[in-house]
């Protein structure tokens, strides 16, 4: 067979593990909900100039990770085509967007969005990170007071818990400052790390001049002395970026959601202001394994429309969260089994069978049919694997005479009934 594959960091989720994306759907699809979140569904795609304005030309996301789409034809001549298009590597950008293109100002603040799905970042896969990836985002817009930072952060670790993940994670948070003390810290950190530059590993000599504050984010070794004594932001922080911090800090008390106030918290995106945080496997430091992540961005959306909006929000990564609930083995739901499985013997009973399956089907309940198969052992396999309740078993002489017989497959009892009783029949059978 020729060599066919899915395209290198990308995988096919089999059924077999859909049941984690179900369960992991349906915990986060109720707790949205509870917390008067309204989904949104955005495109996978936008004018790159939506991603890289929002998240920084000089981030790695920007520099090395989009992706870019045309179309694959030499013959593309008009502007529209010739629009720089990229896959949406995160999701924030995309509802910023929404929100000013649909006038969301004029909604009732704080307007509260989530939205589930790919999002694409070339970057080099490994366990745990993949070019395609699926978030959940959670975004707060039109409230800038530190109760709204410590509700998202609520909601994310409500999530968590309901995930069964509560004692296997902890959240990292920091302050980043806003445009009041940013200009300072900057600088400050600057001053420092220059002094040491020769020393720095080469992606911190270059952050050095584009964003001297990753250099605090930095995990390579040579560096870890000269970050261990670098200026901590929390201590550049004007009053007021001081006092959100503290009040944040202070409703997480209340609400006994766990954290490590980490001073080199600084976040891959640049939209970031005042709270920061991360979430992470308890005991896992590692680079980029973060499972979520998210923080409040108050000057994004003045950015582009000049009237302040402050806002909040978070996003997890669904493949790491089902990593873990993997390896920890956290108990899920038993997936629903079918309820009946049809086997026919014989063309008329086929031709009955497809009847059945469209009126047990409307009935509500779940049938499984093997239509190509017409051995009898055969199908009985199927039905055991499957673990249905009941077997409707057809023959010749039962498709003609319009009936089916109902094998128990619990207690191997079995009856004959007509057509125009079945569905009675079945919903007594299954309730018992
Ligand atoms: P982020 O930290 O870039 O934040 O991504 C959030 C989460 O997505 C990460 O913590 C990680 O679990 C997951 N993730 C990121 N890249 C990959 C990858 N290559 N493979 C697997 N998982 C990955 C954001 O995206 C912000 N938009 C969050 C936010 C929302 N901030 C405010 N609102």
């Amino acid at each position: 067979m020729k060599n066919i594959q899915s395209a290198r960091g990308t995988r096919d989720i089999l059924p077999e593990d859909q049941v984690y994306w179900d369960f992991l759907s349906n915990v986060i699809e109720k707790k949205v909900s509870a917390f008067g979140f309204d989904k949104i569904t955005l495109p996978i795609f936008e004018d790159s100039s939506i991603f890289t304005r929002a998240i920084g030309n000089t981030t790695d996301i920007v520099e090395k990770e989009l992706f870019g789409l045309s179309r694959l034809s030499n013959l593309v001549k008009d502007d529209e085509d010739k629009a720089q298009l990229a896959l949406r590597p995160e999701g924030t950008a995309g509802a910023v967007r929404a929100y000013l293109e649909h006038g969301m100002a004029s909604w009732t603040q704080p307007v509260r969005l989530w939205y589930q799905g790919p999002m694409f970042r070339y970057e080099r896969p490994q366990k745990g990170r993949y070019r395609e990836f699926r978030q959940l985002g959670v975004e707060l817009i039109g409230e800038g007071s530190p109760a709204s930072d410590a509700l998202v952060i609520l909601l994310l670790w409500e999530i968590l818990v309901d995930l069964g993940l509560k004692d296997k994670v902890i959240i990292d948070i920091n302050s980043l400052g806003d445009k009041n003390c940013r200009a300072r810290i900057k600088q400050t950190l600057t001053q420092y790390f220059t002094k040491f530059k020769k020393n720095l590993c080469t992606d911190c000599q270059r952050r050095l001049e584009t964003n001297p504050l990753r250099l605090l984010d930095c995990k390579e070794a040579s560096c870890q002395p000269i970050k261990a004594g670098a200026p901590q932001i929390v201590d550049l922080l004007d009053d007021e970026c001081k006092q959100h911090f503290q009040s944040v800090l202070e409703y997480l008390d209340e609400l006994n959601i766990p954290y490590d106030l980490n001073r080199y918290l600084v976040r891959g995106l640049d939209y970031y202001t005042r709270t920061a945080f991360e979430v992470r496997e308890i005991g896992d430091n590692r680079r980029q394994s973060s499972l979520g992540g998210g923080g409040r961005y108050d000057e994004l959306i003045g950015f582009y429309s000049q009237k302040e909006t402050p806002a909040v929000g978070f996003a997890l990564g669904l493949d790491r969260l089902i990593d873990l609930i993997k390896t920890n083995n956290i108990k899920l739901p038993s997936p629903k089994k079918p309820d009946v499985c049809i086997i026919q013997i014989g063309d008329i009973a086929r031709r009955f069978a497809l009847c059945l399956v469209q009126e047990i089907t409307r009935a509500g309940y779940n049938v499984v049919t093997t239509p190509g198969k017409d051995s009898l052992k055969g199908q009985m396999r199927v039905a055991n694997k499957a673990q249905a309740k009941v077997a409707l078993i057809i023959g010749q002489k039962e498709a003609l005479d319009k009936s089916v017989i109902i094998k128990d497959l619990e207690d191997g009892s079995q009856e004959t009934i007509t057509q125009k009783n079945l569905i009675k029949r079945l919903k007594e059978k299954l309730s018992e």
